[in-house]
């Protein structure tokens, strides 16, 4: 796998997404509690932290799902008190869901196709009918997808239901709808959750590629922190909805609130071993 750290960190340029004290509560529950972070292009932003930390929510503040109460979202030097969802897409922040949203009766062709939907502009009318520029529109955004498909390597399975793929293949075409939409800006919600070692391997080099290839600025939350060690520019540590730690991951790492709030005595002792 390439090395993150060296290779790469000089594309990284200006703030494109800066979250201001951010809170979001349900009810009684505070999900987040006045957070700040920030993103820049072509970055690898990952988002860490124990389960019920607010980190999904935290992406659907970035995309609009969620509305916050407090706090302020500059995207782009935009400043926005919500995002909606569709302004979110027009933006170019696509995502992916910890819980695959795919159409698992729908062929792998079809349900990257249908994160193509935004991208098309001409009429369904005229769509429907065949019309000449339609049908010109149409056999561009075929060949945009049949792109992404051989990016991830899934020309195997083009025809199959994504339903009948293994849970692992299931999150790359999870990938491909949102990569079919052109993203400025990928949020990849747990990409790797449930996956073997290989299989992540894999899902990492796909992500290193898509922000190498295509510049692509990427949010990511992931569990396993040897990938987020990898992978990431930037780390944000966030723990029942506070936000604990921000850095780069060999300063996350080091940072004994972090240690103590999440990582555990593996961490414990390379961040011992990192400082001697
Ligand atoms: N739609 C919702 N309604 C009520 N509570 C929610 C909702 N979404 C998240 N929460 C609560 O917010 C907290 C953070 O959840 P979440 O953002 O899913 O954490 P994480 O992704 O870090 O595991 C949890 O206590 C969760 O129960
Ligand atoms: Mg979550």
């Amino acid at each position: 796998m390439m090395d993150k750290q060296s290779g790469r960190a000089s594309r990284v340029g200006d703030v494109v997404l800066d979250m201001k004290n951010i809170s979001l509560a349900f009810g009684g529950v505070k999900a987040l509690t006045d957070i700040s972070f920030d993103v820049r292009e072509h970055e690898i932003r990952a988002i860490i932290g124990p389960n019920g930390a607010g980190k999904s929510s935290m992406l659907n503040v970035v995309n609009g799902v969620y509305t916050p109460q407090q706090g302020n979202i500059v995207f782009d030097g935009k400043t926005f008190s919500r995002m909606s969802p569709r302004r979110a897409a027009e933006m170019g922040i696509a995502r992916t869901f910890q819980n695959l949203a795919l159409f698992k009766g729908m062929s792998v062709l079809d349900n990257i196709m249908s994160g193509r939907n935004l991208r098309m502009k001409c009429g369904l009318l005229s769509q429907a009918l065949r019309l000449g520029p339609a049908e010109r529109e149409e056999t561009r955004h075929r060949e945009f997808v049949e792109n992404i498909i051989d990016f991830l390597e899934i020309q195997a399975w083009r025809k199959t239901p994504v339903g009948r793929l293994p849970y692992g293949l299931q999150k790359r075409v999870d990938l491909g709808r949102a990569l079919a939409m052109e993203p400025r800006m990928l949020l990849l919600d747990e990409p790797m959750a449930g996956m073997n070692i290989e299989e992540k391997q894999d899902m990492s080099r796909y992500i290193l590629d898509v922000n190498d290839e295509f510049g692509t600025t990427i949010v990511l939350i992931e569990h396993d922190m040897g990938v987020v060690m990898d992978i990431s520019d930037r780390v944000v540590v966030l723990d029942y909805g506070r936000k604990i730690g921000d850095g780069t991951p060999d300063a996350v790492r080091a940072n004994p609130d972090v240690i103590r709030a999440y990582l555990g005595v593996d961490a414990q002792a390379n961040a011992t071993a990192a400082q001697a």
